[in-house]
């Protein structure tokens, strides 16, 4: 999104304004405080091309406090309703959301965490002290199995961290081993006496946490040095590829990324970046304006750290393979008052709401780079979604922004150009407005917003580009009191209601946003997305294909180079009797499509490749490396359009894999008969 503060003069205003058709005078008369010069957003739907992977919504859960215990655990023998042990009202309430991913065990104490313990019968588990948290005794009960039954009935996938701090590397090795292997071997062997036959394929793995600080006080160049070493032995077993994420920087420590990017970034899937927002001195239901607007300025700054890590990564990453993984963010005051400070408990307002919902439009925004995020955290400790209480349990504001804002996931992101006003406290400022919007599989338009101010409600105008708008709705989450929040005996102060304040003006959107508030606006409409186009008339089944021989590291200019071999090939498999080093294929044809909708494609090869559709790349996934994957999304028009890959080998092991999902499917190989050419 591009924001910028308003600096027009009235009369550049009236001329925006009258250029498209609005008439200016009583509009947006402000119903609370005085009344606001209107912000504008232009929302250009011709250039939404990225997609906001569902995984930016992601949960961290760590052994701290009440979070794992007392939180999502309680045993199979508790009164409190659960299946296996894991608590049913946290799993129904994470469903309710679509919680995407979750990390576990850490955190800090992943780096103290040794896997074996947490296996076999609970009875016979050894103990340890969780040396972080208020060195409180670990009695492992909740342990892999556990943890890998409670993402299979959330439905969400499991990212778990490795020991790199205090661990081995076989150790890690033999944990991926464990969960992801269907051979015979001594780990599957023990994984099937404790109760588990099929391997889970875990896919998310994390390299340590927080490697500069509790994770070890390493500096970046011995890190990086150290998780090449783990992330060599971190096998991909059967058709599962592991997404590595290395230790990644805190705020703005644009040195660290600088390093491990030069050092790691074609081995790995993700670098993390850790960012909390501090609370002043202060418990989270305990402020005035003053604290509120401090908070809010402060979470704020996670758009210059994305930008700045992204333009770092990007300088050894240009084509944006690597994903920022924000995987702790949220905010962090003193605990509740009568709390083990250890155990970081904070209650969550409305002021965390706007917070969350901030955070998620910056992520959104910046969808090209941030893949995934994980809010600190999900149960009872930090920003938590869920407080619990024994079998009491209470959703906090942050959860209602998370089912807000669930409408973005997977959705293709709509470049926002806001010009907003200030929302001024003493001598700072900060944008009164912060914004996402995005395309849903059925075409639906969805904005969120957040007005920051305290005071005063922001009307708002967004003019729309390449969509058709016919019918518009909302929702809100706000109330009176800036420190509202929802308790155990009071549990609906803050939450989701019907947000009447906006409509439809040729086309664009008229909207009164209150202030200190989130908003939902739902936009039905026609969206063009990328056009069908028109194949020669005699097509066969099938893509050309053109093998090139030469030395490269990274994609050459095909076009350049003259083939040594032609044909056509049914599927986009390598073609037979090619040489194994120093190779090139190109694959051409059409793509055939059923129905509109955004499609996903993921290209996973080693060496590099990419994947064009109607010309423009939509997943790259270039460079000398193993076998990983890299994927893309479009919104595409039922008919044809032109498919374009590209794959290079150069030494070693080999291969290519492309997949796609259909609107609503499962990714697989693209079938023969969507595959044309002339
Ligand atoms: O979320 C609490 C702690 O904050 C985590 O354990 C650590 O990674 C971070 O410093």
């Amino acid at each position: 999104m591009k924001i910028s503060s308003k600096t027009f003069t009235k009369n550049r205003w009236a001329q925006v304004l009258i250029g498209i058709g609005i008439v200016v005078a009583g509009i947006f008369n402000a119903t609370q405080g005085i009344s606001q010069e209107v912000n504008t957003a232009t929302l250009d739907a011709t250039q939404a091309k990225y997609r906001i992977s569902k995984y930016i919504y992601g949960h961290f859960t760590e052994h701290l406090g009440h979070c794992i215990y007392g939180g999502i655990w309680v045993g199979e023998n508790s009164t409190i309703p659960n299946k296996n042990g894991i608590r049913t009202d946290v799993v129904e309430a994470l469903k309710r959301i679509k919680a995407p991913v979750i990390r576990w065990p850490g955190g800090c104490f992943a780096d103290e965490y040794h896997w074996k313990d947490g296996i076999g019968p609970r009875n016979q588990r050894p103990t340890m002290i969780n040396t972080n948290w208020g060195g409180v005794t670990e009695d492992n009960s909740f342990g892999t199995h556990e943890f890998l039954d409670f993402c299979q009935q959330v439905g969400a996938e499991p990212y778990i961290s490795g020991n790199l701090g205090s661990g081995t590397v076989q150790e890690m090795s033999q944990w991926v081993e464990y969960l992801n292997s269907d051979n015979v071997s001594p780990m599957t062997e023990l994984r099937k006496q404790n109760g588990r036959d099929k391997s889970w394929g875990v896919k998310f793995w994390g390299l340590g946490n927080e490697s500069w600080g509790c994770g070890g006080n390493m500096r970046p160049e011995y890190y990086a040095d150290v998780a090449m070493q783990y992330a060599t032995f971190l096998r991909n077993y059967g058709k599962n590829t592991l997404n590595k994420i290395a230790v990644g920087p805190s705020d703005d420590n644009y040195y660290w990324t600088e390093v491990i990017m030069k050092q790691m970034s074609t081995s790995i899937w993700g670098l993390s970046l850790h960012s909390y927002t501090w609370g002043n001195n202060e418990t989270a239901t305990n402020f005035d304006e003053s604290k509120w607007f401090g908070m809010l300025q402060r979470t704020m700054r996670m758009e210059e750290y994305v930008t700045k890590h992204a333009a770092v990564m990007d300088k050894y990453d240009p084509s944006k393979s690597v994903a920022l993984v924000v995987d702790e963010w949220g905010a962090w005051y003193n605990v509740e008052p009568g709390t083990n400070p250890a155990f970081l408990y904070q209650q969550n307002t409305l002021r965390d709401a706007l917070i969350a919902g901030i955070n998620l439009n910056i992520f959104n925004n910046h969808c090209d780079r941030v893949k995934m995020a994980a809010v600190a955290q999900l149960v009872n400790v930090l920003q938590s979604l869920i407080l619990t209480d024994n079998e009491k349990m209470v959703l906090t504001p942050t959860y209602h922004v998370f089912d807000l804002y669930k409408v973005h996931h997977d959705a293709l992101m709509v470049p926002i150009d806001l010009k907003t006003n200030s929302y001024t406290f003493g001598n700072s400022s900060i944008p009164a407005l912060n914004m996402s919007a995005s395309i849903d599989a059925n075409g639906t338009l969805n904005i969120t917003i957040c007005n920051t101010d305290a005071k005063q409600m922001q009307p708002l105008l967004c003019n729309l580009k390449g969509f058709k708008a016919t019918s518009i709705s909302g929702k809100i989450i706000t109330a009176d009191a800036l420190n509202a929040h929802n308790t155990f005996d009071n549990p609906n102060v803050v939450k989701i209601t019907d947000f009447k304040q906006a409509s439809l003006k040729n086309g664009n959107i008229e909207a009164k946003i209150p202030a200190h508030s989130v908003v939902l606006l739902q936009v039905e409409g026609t969206f063009e997305g990328r056009k069908a186009v028109t194949p020669p008339q005699k097509l066969q089944q099938g893509l050309q294909y053109k093998i090139y021989e030469g030395q490269w590291n990274k994609l050459p200019d095909f076009n350049s180079l003259t083939p040594v071999r032609s044909g056509v090939i049914k599927e986009i498999v390598l073609p037979e009797n090619m040489p194994a080093t120093n190779v090139g294929v190109v694959y051409e044809g059409y793509l055939k499509v059923d129905q509109d909708g955004i499609y996903e494609f993921s290209i996973i090869s080693d060496d590099g490749s990419r994947i064009e559709i109607d010309g423009e790349s939509v997943a790259i996934n270039d460079g000398l490396h193993g076998m990983i994957e890299r994927t893309g999304s479009t919104f595409l028009k039922k008919g044809y359009h032109t498919i374009r890959v590209e794959f290079f080998q150069a030494g070693g092991g080999w291969g290519l894999n492309v997949l796609m999902a259909a609107p609503g499917g499962e990714k697989r190989p693209i079938s023969s008969s969507s595959l044309n050419c002339p």
